[in-house]
């Protein structure tokens, strides 16, 4: 009989934990309810003892997905699990998820603990979390270099005080996936009662092997398996959910297992992902790469075009990659437009609707064709939108290659406008010096990106500004037909991001 793998989404806490990709409250909500539309069984919202804007998020993000399991991150430790308990007080299906290494290495020189503490703290620790909550996961940090004898004990013990889930994690990424197979094998035969609970794994990647090891595991007996999307996540990430995914289900014959996926929204939840942290998808990238169903030789243009089969092993179709279509145009009404949302999948409010009409409008406008893709990007940037702090007026910008570059910008600052000018280096360096005098912070700038939406003269330009503060990257976007403009508003929006972070809770 095919079994059905759980798929369980780490996207917003191991994921979020990764250098330049953390988000605020808005965009965590964003991302969770887009999830909850690719139907993965649990999301993981956070670690709520991390701090309390952290638990706060796991809250809102409860409060905002209510079809899935939502889980929270604590350590052993009574406080922590109290934390994860209160964040997760709206869950509709909540998961407290507990970690504790085993690996003689964590154990001496991270915890201090002995193997007689371990077993007793894990045991302990699931019972006090079976207080609060049926739903319990149990992971033991670091196992694949644990003994697996003493990993066995640990799991039965934790079963026994009411552990559903065990989590087997390749914590730093030092499993093969014939090892790890055998590994499994051995530790599901001296723990007879895994049986009877999910089986868990969760790989990173730091051999590249995150989504091979977590196939082998499949085989091995896994029933769940921990991902993200787009295999974001510490060091080189986790396992990416959209190679796994697609894997089983392109593969369904040999691996005789699915999962409950809706693969359709594959490719949306990597774009939204990207476009929320600023960290682009590598081309070649398995399954959401831009290059991932290009076909440049000749021999293989001719056989696709004969066949599509001759080299497509699945259909851009199934990740939801047949976006790129001529939708509407200036000549569109609201009615047709809100059918479009609907169909990509976006329920929005009237008023969210009047807003993203009007910049529709806008667009269509300046812009000859209007793409899915490109009311995919206003839409979804309007959902995280935050209270401007500051909004661009008006600029002008002298620029030429026989002269300095002056730029002259005018922002709204509270109820009042504030104008300044700055010479620079090619007029994007100027617009960004006069802007850092009306905000009167000098933010380290630590990356900026200039991308089209979609081909053509008349393209989408979105700039990326990533600004430094205080050992954070806060990342801004900015979208316009021109790319000045893009860049203007990607430095306001992650000024503003600043000014927002650092006021919200
Ligand atoms: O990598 C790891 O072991 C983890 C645990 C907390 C599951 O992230
Ligand atoms: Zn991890």
């Amino acid at each position: 009989m095919e079994r059905v793998i759980k798929i369980f989404d780490t996207t917003l806490r191991d994921g979020e934990q990764s250098p330049g990709c953390s988000m605020n409250l808005k965009e965590k909500i964003e991302m969770a309810q887009q999830l909850e539309r690719m139907n993965v069984d649990i999301i993981e919202a956070g670690f709520a003892a991390a701090s309390p804007g952290d638990l706060h998020s796991i809250q809102e993000i409860s409060k905002h997905v209510r079809n899935i399991t939502v889980a929270s991150l604590a350590r052993a430790h009574k406080d922590d699990i109290d934390k994860a308990w209160e964040s997760l007080k709206y869950a509709a299906n909540p998961r407290i998820h507990l970690f504790l290494a085993t690996s003689p290495i964590h154990m001496e020189y991270k915890l201090k603990m002995t193997p007689e503490e371990v077993l007793e703290t894990a045991e302990k620790m699931v019972s006090y979390a079976k207080s609060y909550c049926n739903d319990i996961e149990f992971s033991a940090e670091d196992a694949t270099r644990s003994n697996v004898d003493f990993l066995a004990q640990v799991f039965s013990r934790a079963i026994n005080a009411g552990a559903t889930t065990i989590n087997i994690p390749d914590t730093v990424g030092y499993t093969t996936p014939d090892e790890y197979y055998n590994f499994l094998t051995a530790v599901i035969e001296k723990c007879s009662q895994l049986k009877t609970v999910d089986i868990s794994v969760h790989c990173h990647n730091d051999l590249g092997l995150g989504v091979a090891n977590s196939i082998a595991a499949i085989k091995a007996g896994a029933t769940q398996i921990e991902c993200t999307v787009n295999g974001i996540g510490e060091r080189a990430g986790n396992a990416a959910l959209e190679e796994i995914v697609m894997a089983l289900d392109t593969r369904r014959d040999y691996f005789n297992a699915a999962t409950n996926i809706d693969t359709r929204q594959i490719m949306r939840s990597s774009s939204l992902l990207s476009r929320i942290t600023g960290v682009k998808v590598q081309p070649n990238k398995a399954i959401v790469g831009a290059n991932a169903f290009a076909h440049e030789s000749g021999i293989h243009q001719h056989g696709v075009l004969n066949n599509k089969e001759t080299y497509e092993i699945m259909t851009p179709e199934s990740i939801g990659l047949d976006t790129n279509k001529l939708v509407l145009g200036k000549h569109s009404g609201r009615h047709a437009f809100n059918d479009k949302l609907i169909q990509l999948g976006y329920a929005l409010s009237k008023e969210e609707l009047d807003e993203a009409f009007k910049k529709f409008k806008d667009l269509a406008d300046k812009k000859k064709d209007v793409f899915d893709k490109d009311i995919d990007a206003l839409v979804s940037r309007q959902k995280v939108e935050i209270p401007n702090a500051f909004e661009l007026e008006k600029y002008v910008i002298n620029s030429g290659n026989t002269i300095t570059s002056t730029a002259t910008i005018r922002v709204k600052k509270e109820d009042s406008s504030v104008e300044e000018v700055a010479i620079g280096e090619g007029p994007i360096y100027a617009s960004f010096k006069a802007l850092e005098k009306i905000i009167g912070r000098d933010f380290e700038l630590d990356d900026f990106a200039l991308n089209s939406v979609t081909e053509g003269e008349d393209a989408l330009g979105d700039a990326v500004v990533r600004l430094k503060e205080k050992n954070r990257v806060y990342v801004g976007r900015g979208l316009s037909t021109d790319i000045i403009e893009a860049s203007i508003i990607a430095y306001i929006n992650a000024a503003n991001k600043i000014i927002y972070e650092n006021t919200e809770v």
